[in-house]
């Protein structure tokens, strides 16, 4: 398939990542998965995106606890899928769908 197809079904895609971060001494709280929540209704109901996806680093269980808590659906494990400080990082992929 030429590039400039493969682009175009990007461009045309109705996908986004996710991502959040809260301050440490907030953790534990509930937020993120408030924040999270809110943020994914909002976005199914005010735009045309109907998935939303987020990469969790391996071992991120907080992370994955929130996602799953707001409905979204581990689909993959992707070995070494990132580079952080020079070593490969495995990483899950969860996405929630908006489709009738
Ligand atoms: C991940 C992060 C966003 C979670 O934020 P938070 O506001 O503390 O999350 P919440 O309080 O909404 O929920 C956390 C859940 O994870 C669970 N959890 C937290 N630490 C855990 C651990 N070490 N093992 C298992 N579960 C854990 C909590 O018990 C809670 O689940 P529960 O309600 O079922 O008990 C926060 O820790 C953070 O900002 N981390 C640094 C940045 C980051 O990792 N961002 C995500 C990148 S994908």
């Amino acid at each position: 398939m030429p590039f400039s197809d493969a682009l175009r079904r990007l461009e045309r895609s109705r996908t986004a990542d996710v991502g959040y971060w809260i301050a440490q001494p907030f953790w534990g709280k509930g937020i993120a998965t408030q924040a999270l929540a809110q943020l994914t209704q909002h976005i199914f109901k005010e735009t045309d995106i109907i998935r939303l996806q987020a990469l969790v680093f391996d071992g991120n269980i907080a992370s994955c606890r929130v996602l799953e808590k707001c409905g979204y659906i581990q689909e993959a494990f992707l070995k070494c899928a990132v580079f952080k400080e020079d070593q490969p990082i495995s990483t899950y992929l969860y996405s929630c769908l908006n489709i009738p």
